[in-house]
Order: C-alpha cells, then structure tokens, then sequence
C-alpha cells in the first residue's frame, strides 16, 4: 500500500486569505494525514487575525474524490471526517471550497461543509458510495438534502452519477462556476465575503416536513420493489434523507453514522470494495517495469463479425481512428449495418447526438483490402475461432503491418504462441480477448506468451485503458480447460453442472440455483444465448483429456440441431422473438435416456448442494491456474468472473468467498467429492498450501 505523503496539506496566504491546499496524489483521498493536516491549517488560519476568509484547494488532478477507501478495514483515525467538517462548517470565517477534477463522496461532502462553494467550469460533482455498498457517511446525506432538495439528492445518491459543474450551479449545489484559474477566482471571490459572516445556512435549515413525507415513503416502496428487502445502502440512504427532512442536523448525523457503520460492515460492501481495488490491481502488468505503452491513434480489426464489429464501436467511442477489415463486399456491408445500427440505438435512446454519432462514424474505414493495415499502429485479428484459418490471417497481416505494430488475436482459447509465430514478429504479437458485446463489456484478457516483448505487452494494456476496459494479465492455459481465465473456468464451471445434468438435477434447476446465488443467468441458459455450436467446435477442435470427465449431452443436442436461441430449441424452448424460454422436454428426454444408458441411478440435488458443487468447482480451477500461472493473483480471477461471467460484484468474486469460507474448509469439502471426479474436484495445489499455512488467497494478491 501507498503510504501518504508527510505533510498533504499546506497553509498558504494571499493577503488576507488563507489558502489551505490538499496535495496528496493520486486523487487526494482523505486519509488521516489529510485530515489532521486540513484541521490544523484551519485552526491556524482562523487563529491568525489577519484572516478574512479561507479557500480549500487541492493540486493535482482533482478535488478530493474521497474517503481513503483502503482506512475503511483499519481502526478509526481521529479526526473522522465528520469532525472535520464540523470544525469547518463551524469555523468563524468564511470557508470557500475550490474544486476542480471529481469531487466525489468524502470530497464533496467536504466542500457542502464549507460554507461556499466555486467549481472550475470541466469539474464534476457525484456520491459514489452506493457502489461501493456505502452511503455518504460524513454529514452527505444530511447536507445534501438541504442544499438541493430531496427528490435531487435521491438522485444523486441512489444513482451515484456525477453531476457537471453547470448543472450543479443550477440546482444550488455550487454557488459559483469559471473558467478562468480556479485558484485566483477563488480567493477573489473568498475577498467578496469578507464582510459576510458566513451563516451555517445548511445545519440550521429545517425542512417542511409535510410534501415531503410521501417522496420518501415512494423511495423505500421503490427501492423495495427494484431491489428487494436487502438492499442495505438504497434503504439506508432513505433512512437518513427521512431525518434530514424531519430531525435537528445533530440527530440526523447521529442516525447517518450509525447507518454508514451498518453499511461498511456489510459482507455487500466488502465485496463490492474488494471489487473496486481488484479491477485497479488487475490493471499493474509486471512488464510496466520494463516497457511504456507505444501511441496508439489508428487500429484496425480484421473480421466484421459480432466480435470485431462490437471492437470497432468500443474503439470509435475512445476516439480512435478504425478500419475494420472484412472478406468481400457482403462482409463489408454487414459489418456496416451492425455499426451502424448501434449509433441509431445509441442516438434513439438520446445517449449521442446525430452530430455526435456522424462524427464517430467519419472515423471509420470500412474495407476488403488487407493492404490497407500499414497505416494501423495496433492490429486485432477477430475472425472465427478455426486455428488453420487465424493462421494464415496472421500470417497476412504480419506481412503487411509496419515494423512496429503491434498485432493481437482475438482467440479465446486457441495456442496463442502459436498464432503468435504464424504471424513471423512473435515478439509484437499479443492476445486481446474481448467479452461480447465488446462495446459494453468491460474486460479484456490480455493474452502473454514467452515471446511477447513487454513493448507489445504494455501497448495492448494502454490500449484497452484508453477505451475505458479493464485489462487482466493471462497466460495461455493449455491444461485442464483451455484458454486464459475465464473460458478455463468456464469449462470447470460446465463440467460440474454437467455432471449434475447426469446424475438427477435439471437444466432449468441449475439455471435457478445459480440465478438465486445471483449470477443473472445460469449455465445453460448461456450455453442458448451463445449457441451450443460455438463450444461445440470448440471441443472438437482438440483431443479429449482420457483424465477428464466427458458429459455427451451437449453434443447430441448439436447433434439433433438444437442450438439454442438461434434455433429457438436448445435447453430451452423459444416462442418467435423470445429470449426466456420454456424448458425443453425432449432434452429432459435426452438426458434420461442417456443416464440409463450410463447405468446412473437420477438421484436429487438441493439448490444448495448445486451452489456447492459450482462454486467449489470454479474457486478449484481458480487455484489451479494460479499455480500454473495463468491468472497473475485470486484478485485477476474475482475480476474476470464479475466482469466476464456475472458473478455477484457485490460477492467480490470467488477468491473472495473462497476466503469468506477459508481455504481449509474449502479443501475439506473438496477432498469428500474428489473421488467421484479427480480432474474437477483434486484440491489445486496452491489451495492445499493455502490450508495447510492457514493463508487466505487475499494473502496472493
Ligand atoms: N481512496 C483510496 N484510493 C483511491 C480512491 C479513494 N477514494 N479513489 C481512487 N483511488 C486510487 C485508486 O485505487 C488508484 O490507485 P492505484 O494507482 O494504486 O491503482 C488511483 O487512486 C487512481 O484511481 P483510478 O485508477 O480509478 O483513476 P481514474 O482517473 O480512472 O479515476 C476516480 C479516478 C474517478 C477518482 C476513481 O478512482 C474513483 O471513482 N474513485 C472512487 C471514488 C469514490 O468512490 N469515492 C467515495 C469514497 S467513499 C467515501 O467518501 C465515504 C464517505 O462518505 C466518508
């Protein structure tokens, strides 16, 4: 952990103002040493008598965005932020807060505290903390409310959105906005209140209780109905607006404390905060150490299908100039059709403006011609899964593409070093594994193998940076599974619902019990939305482990030409234009028929023991890429499953539970279900280590 500067705040003066400035990098969070410092300088700045009025300030990228989230799991520090602001809000001299960057959650709370407040024009203003299972614990859900309203601060809180500075001024959240040098207007402005002594407006401020009543009674129905009787932080939030509405600020401080506690000790919030710090570790690449990322200003995406056409709208929106190459005149125009139905979603749903979306697409170059990749400074190979055929592609491209670019294959699961050598610059060539749909999913696997250079490595990484994705560090698993991450663990993931499929439990019973641990869809409820093709090829396409369990069912439902949602018969059974189905019975058919001959007496499964079995099955495999170093850390692995498959970001992801429950009793149940399939359910070795030292994974991390 990064410690905190000595000393992140400083007490300036220009005349007779106080200029108290926070410089703590990277986003100035809050921390303790922030905290003493800005209540020192305060105190200092009041004691002076040549004080008029005082500015808070930070330098750097941002006003405050924050609590110091990683002091959440420590001991509390005095001064909280409450006291703190209570020290400013009840500061004899007028306290201006001047903000720039994102003033999010502890930070903005801290400028409501002061008594005014000015943004630069570009700033931005939100409470986050609903996503991270929180709610704006340091006087936010009381200020708030009083400054702009009710229904605006349940907005604001409930959606965690960030708000401009020019909106923000119009709902009386800020009092003044520039452009000019934040810095010199704000002490100018500080001088127009020098003769104001400044009224704690915001503390004694009672609201009319009466219309307000029935906006809060309408929140706690809505966040009920929306999210159930356990969301803890929506439910809480209303709780405190109900007080700021209703109690003295001291009693409704008081209620908000408590409720913030309740909140952080929350399993919710740890996970969705291990969550958060997860997707930034998984981001630290090794090779940094070694390489910078090259500038990347033109890509080009060979394959126009769902996959390369979704890259090419994710590249556009980060403004990056595309040419998106396609097999002839048919390929080009469906590939056009795909994009282009995107901006008119996007410009339907008033997401873009048409002059926006015009703009985007002038910076697309649609083509047949592979000639035309000279000019790419990063090229991503998204065609069809078929070794052969990405062969000669990369082959072509490596042909073609200037000295330094760097190439990348859109595999999932094929021999990345492989691929990597058809391309002759094995050194330039890395893996980019998107997520369908690329425009949305945040996750990219950055696929290393022993001859990438960091160079390719760390452009690869800045790339999916610059276009707002999350990139996880993999090597190619050529093992049990195949692929980085996620498919590897996929593949357990199947196998083990499979086996269940074999043993009693039904498609749809699965599909249930994940659904209600809370992935949005279960495992063959997938398997219909991708198309039972897709894994079909997939497995045809290498020999079968002798060691690994093999389940048929699927390949006869290829076989039959139930391939899911394209076919409207797959587990499921769709009407026309549906995508829940019913479930099928001539699979349940299937099933029994192939469990007779397999000489398997159906025996029943609880939803828990479905659960169980799952997610033993996936934290197992987890271990297992660890130890072969496919996956860099447990948090990687949390990572790529809340992104890639939907597992419960509020769980953190499987390491993390696998934590919750501790290796040790993880390694014990694996050791009662191992026999029945060794390839699935043998402890990995680095779980055996973990239980036997009585370590955590967050101990790998
Ligand atoms: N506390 C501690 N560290 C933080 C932090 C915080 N509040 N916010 C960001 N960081 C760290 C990140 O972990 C990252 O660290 P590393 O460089 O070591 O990885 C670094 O700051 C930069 O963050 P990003 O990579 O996310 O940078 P970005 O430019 O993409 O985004 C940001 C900047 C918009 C501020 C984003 O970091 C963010 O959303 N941060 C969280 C903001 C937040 O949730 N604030 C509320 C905190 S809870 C609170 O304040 C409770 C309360 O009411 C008292």
């Amino acid at each position: 952990m990064k410690q905190a500067p000595k000393h992140p705040v400083r007490l300036e003066r220009q005349g007779t103002i106080a200029l108290i400035v926070i410089e703590n990098p990277p986003v100035n969070a809050l921390g303790v040493a922030v905290r003493r410092g800005i209540a020192a300088a305060l105190n200092a700045a009041v004691a002076h008598d040549k004080t008029d009025a005082i500015v808070i300030a930070a330098n750097g990228r941002t006003f405050p965005a924050g609590a110091d989230i990683r002091e959440f799991d420590m001991a509390a520090q005095e001064p909280s932020l409450g006291q703190l602001f209570d020290l400013i809000e009840n500061a004899p001299k007028p306290v201006v807060a001047a903000i720039h960057g994102t003033a999010l959650g502890g930070g903005l709370e801290l400028a409501m505290a002061a008594h005014y407040r000015i943004a630069s024009s570009d700033a931005r203003m939100g409470l986050p903390e609903i996503h991270l299972g929180l709610l704006p614990g340091a006087g936010g859900t009381q200020r708030l409310p009083r400054l702009i309203g009710a229904e605006l601060a349940f907005d604001m809180m409930m959606s965690g959105n960030q708000l401009s500075a020019g909106i923000c001024a119009e709902i009386g959240l800020i009092d003044s906005v520039t452009s000019g040098d934040l810095r010199s207007e704000a002490v100018a402005y500080a001088r127009t209140l020098t003769e104001v002594r400044p009224t704690a407006l915001n503390r004694t401020h009672l609201m009319d209780g009466g219309d307000y009543m029935a906006t809060v009674a309408a929140r706690r129905a809505q966040v009920k109905a929306d999210l159930g009787a356990g969301a803890l932080a929506p439910l809480k939030i209303v709780d405190c607006v109900e007080a700021a509405l209703l109690l003295p600020m001291d009693a409704g401080l008081q209620l908000e404390r408590a409720a913030f506690e309740d909140c952080l000790a929350s399993r919710e919030s740890a996970g969705l905060r291990h969550a958060f710090f997860a997707e930034r570790r998984a981001a630290k690449f090794p090779e940094a150490a070694d390489a910078k990322p090259a500038k990347v200003e033109r890509i080009a995406i060979v394959g126009g299908g769902t996959m390369g056409s979704g890259i090419a709208i994710a590249g556009l929106q980060s403004g990056f100039a595309v040419t998106l190459v396609e097999q002839g005149e048919s390929g080009v125009n469906a590939a056009l059709e795909q994009i282009g139905a995107f901006y008119e979603r996007s410009i339907a749903k008033g997401r873009l403006s048409e002059a926006q979306g015009a703009a985007a697409l002038t910076h697309l170059q649609l083509t047949n011609k592979l000639d035309t990749l000279g000019e790419a400074d990063l090229i991503i190979e998204a065609i069809g899964e078929d070794f052969d055929l990405k062969a000669s592609i990369l082959a072509e491209i490596g042909a073609v593409a200037k000295p330094d670019a760097v190439i990348a294959t859109n595999t999932s699961y094929l021999d990345l070093s492989a691929l990597a050598a058809a391309t002759g610059r094995p050194a330039n060539t890395i893996g980019l594994h998107f997520f369908a749909p690329a425009q949305v999913n945040k996750l990219v696997e950055v696929g290393v193998h022993d001859a990438a250079s960091a160079q390719a490595v760390m452009t690869g990484v800045g790339f999916a940076k610059a276009m707002g994705k999350t990139p996880v560090r993999a090597r190619v698993h050529k093992g049990f599974g195949s692929g980085y991450i996620g498919n590897a663990i996929l593949e357990a993931y199947r196998l083990a619902a499979d086996i269940m499929l074999e043993h009693g439990a039904t498609p749809a019973q699965i599909d249930g019990a994940m659904r209600s641990f809370g992935f949005p869809l279960g495992p063959y409820q997938i398997a219909d939305m991708s198309g039972l093709d897709i894994a079909y090829a997939r497995r045809q396409s290498k020999p079968r482990d002798p060691d690994v369990r093999y389940v048929e069912i699927a390949d006869k439902m290829v076989e039959q030409g139930w391939l899911g949602q394209k076919t409207r018969r797959g587990y499921y059974i769709y009407a026309e234009g549906q995508r829940t189905g019913v479930p099928n019975g001539d699979v349940l058919k299937m099933i029994s028929e192939h469990r007779a001959h397999k000489g398997i007496t159906a025996r029943k499964f609880s939803d828990r023991d479905i659960r169980d079995r799952i997610l033993l099955a996936i934290v197992n495999a987890g271990a297992r890429l660890l130890g072969e170093g496919v996956a860099a850390r447990p948090s990687d692995i949390d990572t790529v499953m809340v992104h890639g498959f939907g597992y419960p970001r509020s769980r953190g992801g499987p390491m993390m539970d696998a934590d919750a429950t501790t290796p040790s009793i993880i390694a014990s149940r694996l050791s009662v279900l191992a026999p029945e399939e060794p390839s699935l359910w043998a402890a990995a070795p680095v779980l055996t280590m973990l239980a036997q030292e009585r370590q955590k994974f967050a101990d790998l991390n």
